[in-house]
């Protein structure tokens, strides 16, 4: 029997609880093994909860049983997580998190310490909730180049675009929801500014190089800029506006930016709607594959945290292969990368965006709106465009969005 302690009894640690022992049968026969949760850390007792006797207040327990060989840490942050993942792991103890922070933050060392110790240190809730996505590029897209993967990689982020799109919901009202139904962050500007988005792709970014990539370099925007009036214009022109985190391949370097765009309908990512994530994959060899599914959520997200679990079940002792080495990737400036981009003038600005951009600017309006008119760019550098851009100070209404091809 391999027991098991689960770090952090809020959504996600509570739903790992549940899948062990609702899938009980499954779990245990995949695993070649019976697994128990033997431990539950957490800040708060909860007398009313069926396993509510296996909860603890005190690490040093669980990291002193030697019968326990795997832990969860779903807590967050990295504080303690950082500190009781490094204790487990330098114990021999495996560690499967959904905590993207810490292994964004840390990734290449705590899997160093892993391997130092025979363990193992894996991930795959830690990008796109319950969709199966680090083991592919681990495990299955081995043979590639990969080229460039771009994601929709926050469901808090997609279930409000979503609803504002199709619903007109109040931006305030859907961020409440995300909230209530378990989505979003302990603190949601992390989803809302981008920065959740950004750790998953600076992961994504590393598998993918098998370099470090720097989430702290990551040029991040989120969606708090984005209008109600933006759908309106999205929808005229038979776009969408998605937060996507892309990471490209450039000449040896990596270009990695997070950022809401407009997307064509027939883009691969346009159908990704609600709290679902999508991760659309180019290889050199395979072409383009995507991942799709539930972004977040509690019993999604312990799916992929216990397919981790019956991973290290399996590899008592063996160390799974990840290469991710601590060597900083080379990071491409946004600045010269090149697109559309979208903006909005008062009408007295209409003539000095077309000299501005030249002739091939494109006009967008809004039926029975007269005071104001949507461009969109030919395709121009970044620095090009926020150079033009900044000359129609007083003039634009709203932001700007950049176009996905
Ligand atoms: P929650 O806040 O719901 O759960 C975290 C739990 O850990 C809380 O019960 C908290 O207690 C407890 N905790 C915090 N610090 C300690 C500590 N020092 N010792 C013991 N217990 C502690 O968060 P989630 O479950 O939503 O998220 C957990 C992790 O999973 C985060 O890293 C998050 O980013 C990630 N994640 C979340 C997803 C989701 O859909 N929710 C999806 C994918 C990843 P208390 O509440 O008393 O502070
Ligand atoms: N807050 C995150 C999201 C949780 O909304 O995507 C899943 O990582």
């Amino acid at each position: 029997m391999i027991k098991i302690a689960v770090l952090g009894y809020g959504t996600v640690g509570s739903g790992v609880v549940e899948v062990i022992e609702k899938n009980k049968d499954m779990v245990n026969k995949k695993s070649g093994e019976e697994l128990e949760v033997k431990y539950i850390l957490d800040l708060l007792d909860f007398p009313d909860d069926p396993y509510g006797d296996r909860v603890v207040h005190d690490f040093g327990l669980i990291l002193a049983d030697d019968d326990v060989k795997i832990v969860c840490e779903t807590m967050g942050g990295v504080g303690k997580a950082y500190e009781f993942t490094r204790a487990a792991l330098s114990a021999g103890k495996s560690v499967c998190t959904s905590n993207k922070e810490l292994v964004a933050a840390h990734g290449p060392e705590l899997l160093a310490l892993a391997k130092e110790h025979n363990c193992n240190y894996l991930f795959e809730a830690s990008v796109g909730g319950g969709i199966p996505i680090i083991r592919p590029l681990n495990y299955s897209l081995t043979a590639e180049r990969i080229e460039a993967i771009t994601g929709i990689l926050n469901g808090t982020t997609n279930y409000i675009l979503s609803k504002m799109e199709y619903e007109g919901a109040d931006y305030d009202d859907v961020l409440k929801a995300a909230q209530d139904k378990g989505y979003a962050e302990r603190n949601p500007e992390a989803d809302v500014e981008g920065h959740d988005a950004c750790r998953k792709i600076a992961i994504l970014s590393s598998l993918m190089t098998g370099k470090n990539v720097d989430c702290r370099k990551i040029y991040t925007e989120g969606i708090t800029k984005v209008e109600p009036r933006d759908f309106e214009y999205a929808k005229q022109m038979g776009m969408s506006i998605k937060l996507l985190a892309i990471s490209k391949d450039a000449e040896g370097k990596t270009l990695a930016m997070v950022s809401p765009f407009l997307i064509d309908g027939d883009h691969p990512l346009h159908m990704v709607n609600g709290v679902f994530n999508a991760v659309f994959v180019r290889g050199n060899m395979l072409g383009d594959s995507m991942y799709y599914g539930r972004g977040a959520g509690k019993l999604p997200t312990a799916s992929a945290v216990v397919s981790d679990v019956i991973d290290c079940a399996r590899h008592i002792g063996k160390v799974i292969m990840c290469f991710w080495d601590s060597e900083e990737a080379e990071l491409l400036s946004i600045d010269q990368s090149q697109r559309r981009f979208f903006f909005r003038v008062k009408t007295e600005g209409e003539d000095k965006a077309r000299t501005l951009f030249g002739e091939g600017i494109q006009e967008v309006r809004l039926p029975g709106v007269t005071k104001e008119c949507g461009f969109i760019t030919p395709v121009m550098t970044e620095a090009a465009f926020a150079d033009s851009y900044g000359k129609l100070d007083g003039m634009t209404v709203g932001g700007r969005l950049r176009l996905e091809a």
